[in-house]
């Protein structure tokens, strides 16, 4: 805090000295100046002035707190620009918390920024960190726990839809992901769609039969192929999921299944790189990969 203008000051310690002044005369007068008019006053026919005086702990009250005012004020800021014995200032108070924080946590931070993946997900400091980061950035989508929710991908298993390696990870949180599964309702129309999700979940829960899919098959090698691949596991580079394994991030019921194929999905990761430091993004990336 700058010091206070010279007519500021001159009217905030002659504001505290009339105050304390004041109170003082009023402390003696009350208690200690003898009563020198005769006439008993009396009001509402029976209360009689003075006849009970002011208690006297009253006076050990005030008198207390202004001696505790005026050492406070010797002792400490408050006097005007008089910084009190203690010598203690606000920029003094402001530097020093800097500094400390210059001295914790930046060096912290550069610490953590020099440290390799394996060595971030060793310190339990930075994963504590990155959990919190979590929790403050992620958590309302894909879960308390990171196993996902409803249309966000379960983020601890060893099913990634874009790609598990860090480089992959830390892409998909800074830029965000945009996966689209085009509509296919028209295309193979109502017996086809339905027919298609049989054949799809019969893929998953290995149970595929040649002669009863065939026709599902060859529409899969026309429209499917070229995202979902050849044994249908995926595509990192668009985000297509495996349809052979058993993670289903839209529902493994025909219902559900027939909901996608027919009508599409278009999950969207937003992107973080302008919320997050690149440090804050590292630690999620390790902290994710730690499992
Ligand atoms: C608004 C909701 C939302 C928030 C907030 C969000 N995500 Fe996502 N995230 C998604 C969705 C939806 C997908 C799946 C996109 C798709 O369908 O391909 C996704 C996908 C991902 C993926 C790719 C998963 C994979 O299998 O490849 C990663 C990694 C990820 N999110 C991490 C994070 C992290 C870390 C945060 C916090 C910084 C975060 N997400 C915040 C909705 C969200
Ligand atoms: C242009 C590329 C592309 C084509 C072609 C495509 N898909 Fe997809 N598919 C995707 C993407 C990307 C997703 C993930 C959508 C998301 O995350 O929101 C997806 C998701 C799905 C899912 C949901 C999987 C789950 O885990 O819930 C099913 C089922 C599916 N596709 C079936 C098909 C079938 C059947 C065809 C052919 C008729 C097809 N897809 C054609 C890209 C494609």
């Amino acid at each position: 805090m700058a010091d206070l203008p010279f007519f500021w000051q001159t009217w905030v310690v002659g504001l505290i000295i009339l105050g304390l002044v004041f109170l003082a005369v009023l402390v003696v007068r009350v208690y200690f100046e003898k009563d020198d008019h005769d006439e008993v006053v009396i009001w509402d026919n029976d209360l009689v002035e003075g006849s009970a005086p002011a208690p006297f702990w009253w006076f050990w009250l005030i008198t207390s707190a202004l001696i505790f005012s005026v050492l406070y004020m010797i002792f400490y800021p408050s006097f005007g620009n008089y910084n009190g014995l203690f010598n203690l200032t606000m920029e003094e108070r402001y530097s020093e918390s800097k500094a400390d924080i210059n001295d914790k946590y930046y060096k912290k931070l550069n610490t953590l920024n020099s440290l390799d993946m394996e060595s971030l997900q060793n310190s339990q400091d930075a994963m504590h960190l990155a959990g919190n980061i979590y929790a403050q950035n992620c958590a309302a989508c894909h879960g308390k726990d990171a196993k996902g929710q409803d249309v966000f991908p379960n983020l601890t298993d060893d099913d990634w839809l874009w790609g598990d390696k860090p480089e992959q990870i830390k892409h998909s949180i800074s830029f965000g992901r945009n996966a689209v599964m085009p509509a296919w309702g028209g295309p193979l129309g109502e017996e086809g769609t339905t027919k298609m999700a049989e054949y799809i979940k019969s893929i998953s829960s290995k149970t595929d039969d040649d002669e009863k899919h065939a026709s599902s098959k060859q529409k899969y090698q026309m429209f499917c192929l070229g995202c979902h691949g050849l044994a249908k596991q995926g595509n990192v580079m668009l985000g297509a999921p495996n349809l052979a394994d058993d993670v289903w991030l839209y529902g493994d019921d025909i219902e559900s299944i027939k909901k996608t194929i027919a009508s599409g999905r278009r999950g969207v990761m937003p992107a973080h790189k302008d919320r997050l430091s690149d440090l804050q993004i590292k630690l999620l990336t390790a902290w994710l990969k730690r499992n």
